[in-house]
């Protein structure tokens, strides 16, 4: 069986603070897993671990069956808050570009190419093909976010980690994001993880689901996770999982209109 990703009794501290601990689970090729936890629960913590970025843990982690550091070029990662620390006006092409010729932050200027020519085919494979010109900084919330996901293609990563993809983007972007998603998962098969505080746009790209909170409170499928007993443990007693058709909701916490 060729896992991706296996995880055992891994604790992650920050100066010996225990941010998460006891997470045991395994992710094999093709994939997804969506993370959910409340604010503060060790998500993006986890994700900066698998992407090598932070080594300050006790247990076992291994990403291609070697300790994260040693497989950064295999993975891409694309972060909660992005910002661009430059003046220079960027084009989206441009912002794309950047993905393939470096993992860390400087601009570089005489793009080869064939690098061209590779981001516009990661921008059309993702819908996006008509925004290449245009200022990155300009664009919407969604759109940024998209070309975010396209930017992170360009490395031809094996794993992708996305922390939050669709906060802060509103029902109609959120669906463009999800359908680049799915795009992504059946078109490339890449193994991926997805923290999100919303489960629902997302479920039926999830192969796996893990809830943390600050340790493992549950690993497994859609079904084996999303239930009242469990999500209630976490979220509050009035959190519940409602399955509609085939499609399974969650709703959580306490916020409804009572209709009479
Ligand atoms: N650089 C850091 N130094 C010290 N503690 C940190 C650092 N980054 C995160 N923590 C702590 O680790 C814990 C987990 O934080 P993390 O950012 O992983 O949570 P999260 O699940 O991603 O939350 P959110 O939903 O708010 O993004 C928190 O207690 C946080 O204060
Ligand atoms: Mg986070």
């Amino acid at each position: 069986m060729e896992y991706v990703i296996e995880a055992e009794n891994l604790t992650i501290t920050y100066n010996g603070y225990e941010a998460v601990k006891d997470l045991t689970f395994k992710l094999k090729k093709g994939e997804t897993m969506l993370l959910l936890g409340p604010n503060g629960a060790g998500k993006t913590t986890l994700l900066k671990v698998l992407a090598g970025f932070h080594t300050e843990y006790r247990g076992k982690i291994l990403v291609f069956g070697k300790p994260p550091v040693e497989v950064k070029d295999r993975v891409a990662y694309v972060p909660q808050t992005f910002s661009l620390n430059t003046r220079v006006p960027l084009s989206v092409l441009d912002v794309v570009a950047m993905g393939a010729l470096y993992k860390r932050g400087v601009v570089h200027f005489n793009v080869p190419r064939e690098v061209i020519d590779r981001a516009l085919e990661v921008l059309d494979f993702l819908g996006l093909k008509h925004l290449a010109e245009r200022p990155f900084r300009e664009l919407s919330g969604g759109q940024k976010q998209r070309v975010l996901i396209a930017r992170a293609l360009m490395s031809n990563p094996e794993l992708l980690l996305l922390d939050e993809p669709l906060s802060a983007l509103d029902p109609k972007a959120r669906i463009d994001a999800t359908s680049a998603l799915s795009k992504i998962k059946a078109e490339i098969g890449l193994t991926m993880v997805i923290t999100t505080h919303d489960v629902n746009p997302l479920i039926e790209i999830g192969d796996k689901v893990m809830l943390i909170d600050r340790r493992l409170v549950a690993f497994g499928t859609p079904e084996e996770v999303l239930r009242d007993e469990i999500i209630g443990s976490v979220y509050g007693p009035a959190s519940r999982t409602v399955k509609v058709g085939e499609r399974l909701y969650c709703i959580i916490g306490d916020v409804h209109l009572r209709v009479r």
